[in-house]
């Protein structure tokens, strides 16, 4: 995903610079770029790939007295990764960076090229550049100019903006994309996307609120708000210890992220809904011709967000469907045939069981794609075709994000399908792309939700064992639920299905039998209330996580009421995350390594 940096200073700007852009370099880009104002002079490189070609081409270049820079790694979502279309975008006399989309940038590329403004990229970054210099025309001050700039975007943005005559001023602004401004005793500034790359740099340092923009010079940060009120940056201390602060204050990385996932669920929708089409420009829809079969085939979590696939599938694409577990399908002499299109899953894209699959599917002439979430991994390297999640890097063992990303994906491209094949109306089609829009906030977790949770996990920290139970696309994220719970917490837990209890393993029910329930409202709620009932009637303890009060569970997280039942399955996801992590809190385990677990399993 993108970083941005900035800095105002007498140091070696340069290095500041490639240095911060180095400390984002894990969320992951394809192209990189600076621009540093000194002496009223710009100076501009660009290189597409690893930072270190940009490092190559700044060698000789040399920054010793005072100057603004800009610096950006790009995750290419609006046109493609090259030089071109890489950060910091040039107007006539004004460089600027930009994380997030702007939503109107067509519109507003068309104006300005009616006023006969020349675009260099396919970016929607650079109708920013031009807008303020086409603001700054008519007005004598270059903060006027940024401002009714600012004031005429729409959508995501995180915005550092320089311009000739303007020497010693950064301007910034911010809505819905993280940043940062830092600062010490030397009248240094620097900006960022995250804290990691200003420690060792600033002592204390502000996070903008969105809607917040302004400027800042050696000696001052002036911050207007969303309502136009100028107010005073609130600094706090920053972390020294740069493990510490990349968890952004939060106790483990798998909190950090959970609570990230509304984010990054925005970075893995970013550029590919428009109103009644899903636009997925690494495939191509080639790839499902002649194919009558979908095979998904994954491990772990993986396979459970596999799972969660093949219902909207057969559901929304009406393609049959199956899902397998890469170590046995590996060994089981399965029949393959070229009608199939071979979907691995995998995080990592290194796992060695569902690599070894991918490799057997190619070599019986299927065609192949992957879901990931780590570009060049071998995975994406071998498949023919791949799509990426866009989590960014995932630190906790148990897998939160990537989950969620790769169910975002999953739907998606059902929908992708559905359009191909016509199994959807276009009207059907449009809702629910209005519905994946929603994800981002259905994903946000409460302090209230997480503060129930955890007072409630005391109760849950014996007994014989968890069912987690749930009915449809629910028994997948039931089977996910329970993992995560025995994975941190190392309490036997199992994902079933409601109605499958009866035929067995309701035999175990007791008080100390505990069953975590999925009840959604739009989705089987009568029959998997009765499900519930059933092992209430024989005394087991229940919570149930629904948005219908149920009076019948000894507990109850209630869930916002949601228009869909894929709204409730992320709210719920969240729930069961966040239930395994306070479980596993309060039992002291170590929560981002649990014993026995590896992150990437490479071994079979
Ligand atoms: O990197 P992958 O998605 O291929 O990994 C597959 C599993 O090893 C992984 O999902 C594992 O189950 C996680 N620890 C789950 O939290």
């Amino acid at each position: 995903m993108c970083g941005i940096v900035g800095y105002l200073g007498k140091k070696n700007t340069k290095e500041i610079l490639l240095e911060g852009l180095k400390e984002l370099e894990y969320r992951g880009y394809d192209s990189a770029g600076i621009a540093i104002l000194s002496d009223n002079n710009f100076s501009s490189f660009k290189a597409v790939g690893k930072l270190v070609n940009l490092e190559d081409k700044t060698k000789d270049f040399v920054t010793d007295k005072f100057a603004v820079g800009i610096g950006h790694t790009r995750w290419a979502t609006h046109g493609k990764p090259t030089e071109l279309n890489a950060h910091p975008h040039v107007g006539s006399s004004s460089y600027v960076v930009h994380n997030g989309i702007i939503e109107n940038y067509a519109e507003l590329k068309k104006e300005l090229q009616e006023k006969g403004v020349h675009f260099l990229s396919q970016t929607d970054t650079e109708v920013i550049v031009h807008l303020f210099e086409e603001k700054l025309k008519k007005s004598a001050d270059a903060f006027e100019a940024f401002k009714e700039t600012i004031s005429e975007l729409e959508g995501a943005y995180a915005i550092l903006l320089v311009t000739k005559g303007e020497d010693e001023r950064i301007f910034f602004a911010k809505n819905g994309s993280p940043m940062l401004v830092g600062i010490n005793t030397e009248n240094e500034k620097y900006f960022a996307s995250s804290d990691t790359p200003l420690i060792g740099h600033c002592s204390d340092v502000n996070y903008f609120e969105d809607g917040d923009y302004g400027y800042v010079t050696p000696e001052k940060i002036v911050i207007f708000d969303k309502n136009d009120t100028q107010r005073e940056p609130i600094f706090t201390k920053l972390s020294t210890n740069k493990l510490s602060a990349q968890k952004d204050g939060y106790r483990f990385f798998m909190e950090k992220e959970i609570y990230e996932q509304s984010d990054v669920i925005v970075d893995t929708l970013l550029g590919r809904l428009s109103e009644n089409e899903i636009i997925l420009d690494e495939i191509d829809s080639s790839l499902f011709d002649g194919i009558n079969e979908i095979k998904l085939c994954a491990c772990g979590t993986s396979y459970h967000s596999a799972l969660t696939a093949s219902y909207m599938f057969e559901r929304y694409s009406k393609v049959k469907t199956s899902v397998e577990v890469a170590s046995e399908f590996r060994y089981r002499e399965p029949i393959m045939t070229k009608d199939t299109l071979f979907v691995v899953i995998s995080q990592s894209g290194e796992t060695a069981d569902t690599l070894e699959t991918l490799k057997m599917a190619k070599n019986a002439g299927l065609k192949t794609l992957v879901i990931c979430n780590v570009d060049n991994s071998s995975m994406v390297r071998i498949a023919d075709a791949s799509i990426l999640t866009r989590a960014g890097i995932e630190k906790g063992v148990a897998s939160t994000k990537a989950f969620a990303t790769q169910v975002v994906v999953f739907w998606m491209l059902s929908l992708y399908v559905a359009k191909l094949r016509n199994t959807l109306d276009a009207q059907e089609i449009a809702k629910q792309i209005a519905l994946l829009r929603e994800v981002p906030r259905s994903v946000k977790v409460e302090d209230s939700m997480h503060e129930r949770i955890k007072r409630l996990s005391k109760r849950y920290l014996h007994g014989h064992g968890f069912f987690f139970i749930g009915r449809d696309l629910f028994y997948p994220l039931a089977l996910e639920g329970a993992l995560k719970l025995k994975e941190i917490s190392y309490l036997h837990a199992e994902g079933y299905p409601s109605g499958e209890m009866k035929h067995g393993p309701i035999a175990l029910a007791d008080p100390e039998l505990f069953t975590i329930a999925l009840l959604p409202e739009h989705l089987l709620y009568e029959k998997s209330k009765s499900n519930v009932e059933e092992l209430s009637a024989r005394d087991a303890t229940i919570c149930a996580i629904s948005p219908l009060v149920f009076d019948k569970a000894d507990d109850y997280i209630q869930t916002q009421p949601q228009s869909h039942y894929m709204l409730e399955f992320f709210e719920m996801m969240v729930v069961v995350q966040i239930l395994s992590l306070e479980i596993s809190v309060r039992l002291g385990n170590d929560v981002d390594m649990p014993r026995n677990l590896a992150k990437s399993v490479t071994v079979e």
